[in-house]
């Protein structure tokens, strides 16, 4: 194990949330954008329509500023943020998928060099070359999807990985498929969100209306092609999934938010189709971009909650303890020697003083144990997201006692959350540990002596 890094109040995954939410939008723009501007610069030649062709050129310029500052920056963010909160992830990640992630900069090296390319030549070379240059642009961008996906998915399903380690075993898993097909509808949605949004700033006529109708078009079929491919999606996840998003109030309220979502995108390119052109004013548009980026970050919320209580299922959980045996690649269970032999002997990252619990550290190796095993879904502060002292006072069982008996049967009781990873007195520390945070608990404080005879 990593040393930890906590988050007060907001807690670590929230903060990866936050930036992977910001990060879809550009990147779902990057690979879809260029299917619809090949499909416009074709129809803008055909009608030698330079109205179109101008508005083509701007819509390349603002995915280039837009998905390649931001969506670059979010991306990087991402890695950082990972890296630190959870270590372990990435690094199981690197040693399965290096050539994956390999192969997916080579694709992004292609875009880059498009993109630019595509954008410095618009009217300096003939149309058939310069749609082209925009094709391998198209293509290049969905292909890093393509393999994306695998890595992503992967971590939702490993499938047949968890037996042969096998690496299209692990990339061609369960959900890939549906996930493959519903993010390339989900791309092409939110180029026609963005079409309307770049539509806003043209002058009135024929060509911005054929564009906000065309805009529309795309927008909902994709978004309709998009939703029937969640539906199968959301079938092939495994049965705790489910239950996770029907039991857990926050799983269940943001599927609820992405599925609103939806529908008032849905209703919004409608009115595209039907020829409401004043809805594509830059404020009501850029309104409804705020609407969509709700969605996105309900939609990732539930696909986060759906790998619950792992970050990648049936081998690690998610507070990076690894929770089987993984015998094809030679990894053994850490949570059976950490409950065996204890997690204060098994890790590196303890400072020496803690390694043996008595009297006086009790608490704070209390702590230790405690914030290991749970900081990574629950923070420590009262007032903070998903706060283990409140859910704890909710649930009535503030003292010690009663807590320790609470950690021995997490992993049976509740689908979603790992089992505890420590033996008996780090059992019993945690326990004490988590009695002290409480607010006014009125329980009797444990005495060292009932903590240390867990030995
Ligand atoms: C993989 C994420 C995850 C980990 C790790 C995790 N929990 Fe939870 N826990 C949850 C979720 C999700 C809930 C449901 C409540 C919510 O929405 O926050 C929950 C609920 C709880 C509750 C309230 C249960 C109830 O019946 O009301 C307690 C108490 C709790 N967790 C304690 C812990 C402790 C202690 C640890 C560490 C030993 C821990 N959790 C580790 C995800 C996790």
């Amino acid at each position: 194990m990593y040393p930890l890094f906590e988050f007060p109040t907001i807690g670590g995954g929230m903060i990866i949330a936050l930036i992977a939410t910001f990060h879809i939008l550009p990147c779902h723009l990057a690979t879809g954008g260029f299917w619809m501007a090949y499909f416009l610069e074709r129809r803008g030649h055909a009608d030698n329509n330079q109205e179109l062709l101008d508005y083509i050129k701007k819509f390349a310029l603002m995915i280039l500023i837009f998905c390649f500052v931001l969506g670059s920056i979010t991306g990087v963010g991402i890695w950082f943020a990972s890296t630190i909160i959870s270590p372990r992830a990435i690094s199981g990640l690197i040693h399965n998928y290096v050539w994956g992630w390999a192969t997916e900069w080579v694709f992004f090296v292609i875009e880059i060099v498009t993109i630019y390319t595509y954008y410095y030549t618009f009217g300096k070379v003939a149309p058939k070359t310069h749609m082209r240059i925009g094709l391998i642009y198209a293509w290049a961008a969905w292909i890093s999807m393509v393999i994306i996906t695998g890595i992503l998915a992967f971590m939702m399903t490993p499938g047949k990985w968890l037996e042969t380690g096998g690496f299209f075993d692990g990339f061609f898993n369960p959900t890939y498929w549906p996930q493959l097909f519903y993010r390339t509808m989900m791309m092409l949605a939110i180029s026609g969100m963005f079409a309307a949004v770049m539509a806003g700033f043209m002058k009135a006529g024929e060509t911005k209306d054929y564009v906000v109708k065309t805009a529309g078009r795309w927008g909902l079929g994709g978004l309709v092609l998009g939703a029937l491919f969640a539906v199968w999606y959301y079938f092939k996840l495994p049965a705790t999934a489910h239950e996770i998003l029907a039991t857990i109030p926050y799983a269940a309220m943001m599927f609820k938010v992405s599925l609103i979502v939806g529908v008032i995108v849905a209703i919004y390119f409608i009115l595209l189709i039907a020829g409401r052109t004043a809805l594509v004013h830059p404020v009501l548009a850029i309104a409804m971009v705020i609407v969509l980026f709700v969605g996105i970050g309900g939609g990732e919320s539930v696909r986060e909650f759906s790998r619950r209580p792992y970050l990648m299922p049936g081998y690690m959980y998610s507070n990076q303890v690894v929770a089987h045996d993984l015998e094809v690649k030679g990894i053994k269970s850490e949570l059976a020697r950490f409950q065996e032999e204890g997690f204060l002997q098994s890790n590196y990252f303890v400072p020496d003083e803690w390694r043996n619990i008595n009297e006086k550290n009790y608490l704070q190796v209390g702590m230790l144990v405690t914030k290991a095993n749970c900081v990574i879904c629950h923070t420590m502060e009262v007032d903070g997201r998903s706060s283990l002292p409140g859910l704890i006072a909710s649930m009535g069982i503030p003292g010690a006692e009663d807590l320790a008996t609470f950690l021995e049967t997490i992993g049976d009781d509740y689908a979603y959350m790992p089992a505890f990873a420590g033996n008996e007195i780090e059992r019993r520390a945690a326990a004490a540990y988590m009695a002290s945070i409480v607010p006014n608990n009125e329980e009797e404080p444990p005495t060292p002596e009932w903590v240390l005879s867990g030995e």
